[in-house]
């Protein structure tokens, strides 16, 4: 039987629901969202009660993450599915700030939290600013939850490196866990972004696991011409109709060019096609 779910705007509220929680001693698990909610959103809530009592979900889409030419405006909001999907999983607080709430004195005076060397890279030279933004909101709604554990994505696999990273080097007292990436029976990654998809557009989208998947079994016999294997990627994207930012193989623990003898590799993409831009990664592991 579901929890009952309790929807909070604010943040004191907040605090006060979490404080009764924390005083006997239980757990607590968050799940940071922007809403339009799916299955690999459900995946994270799901795995969060297997690792405490009480989950925390929250639904803010976060306007210092957005670029000024994104789609900040007309990124998909559906508050009462939302709600829905949660009702029938065990999340016990919903936690749905308005922007004011996170950023009373304005966005553009907050301070902020930067992660040099991963946020500029992959998908932040591509989108300025936009790991600040994560990396910023995510400290914020961490310090208001106090969670004993948060879940991310590996869809997302630099935020999710990102998060670890500022969690590491600001000493924060919460477990960051990754959860693996939910997709479609053809491959495609979900994701909220996939809703801009025409169906035709919709119909080429699984080629980016596909190439993906390709690159990988190549690096996992034996391939090293990591850039003839990019190459051949980003080229494999284009012929299928996608404007691909990059493709690209990294090592797994640091994002950076692998070194000789790197083992543990990411094969990364990030690629246009129509008014979407979807990203997506499959790991690589070598003997
Ligand atoms: P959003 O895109 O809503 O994603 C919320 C969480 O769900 C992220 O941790 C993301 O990696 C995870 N997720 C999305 N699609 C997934 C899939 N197919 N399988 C598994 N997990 C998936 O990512 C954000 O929001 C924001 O940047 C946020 C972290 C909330 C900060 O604003």
């Amino acid at each position: 039987m579901a929890k009952s779910l309790e929807v909070v705007a604010r943040p004191h509220e907040l605090r006060e629901r979490v404080a009764q929680w924390r005083r006997k001693g239980e757990r607590i698990a968050f799940v940071p969202t922007m809403g339009n909610l799916h299955a690999g959103h459900g995946s994270l809530v799901s795995r969060a009660t297997e690792l405490a009592d009480h989950v925390i979900v929250s639904i803010f889409v976060n306007p210092l993450q957005f670029g000024p030419n994104e789609d900040f405006a007309a990124y998909p909001r559906t508050p009462a599915d939302d709600r829905q999907l949660l009702s029938l999983l065990d999340a016990e607080v919903l936690f749905a700030p308005e922007v004011d709430d996170i950023y009373p004195r304005g966005q553009e005076t907050t301070a902020r939290v930067h992660v040099p060397g991963l946020e500029d890279i992959l998908c932040g030279a591509f989108r300025p600013g936009h790991f600040m933004g994560v990396a910023t909101v995510v400290t914020k709604l961490l310090n208001l939850v106090q969670p004993d554990v948060a879940l991310f994505g590996e869809k997302d696999f630099q935020q999710l490196m990102i998060i670890r990273r500022a969690a590491i080097d600001l000493c924060m007292p919460v477990e960051i866990v990754g959860v693996q990436t939910t997709r479609e029976p053809d491959g495609l990654a979900m994701s909220s972004r996939n809703r801009y998809l025409k169906p035709e557009q919709r119909a080429v989208a699984p080629q980016i696991f596909a190439a993906l998947q390709r690159t990988r079994l190549a690096l996992e016999s034996g391939s090293s011409d990591y850039a003839a294997l990019e190459k051949a990627g980003t080229e494999s994207l284009q012929k299928a109709g996608f404007r691909p930012d990059y493709f690209a193989v990294r090592d797994a623990n640091t994002l950076q060019l692998p070194e000789v003898g790197s083992k543990d590799l990411v094969v990364v993409t990030a690629a246009r096609i129509g008014r979407a831009r979807l990203i997506d990664n499959v790991r690589a592991q070598r003997a």
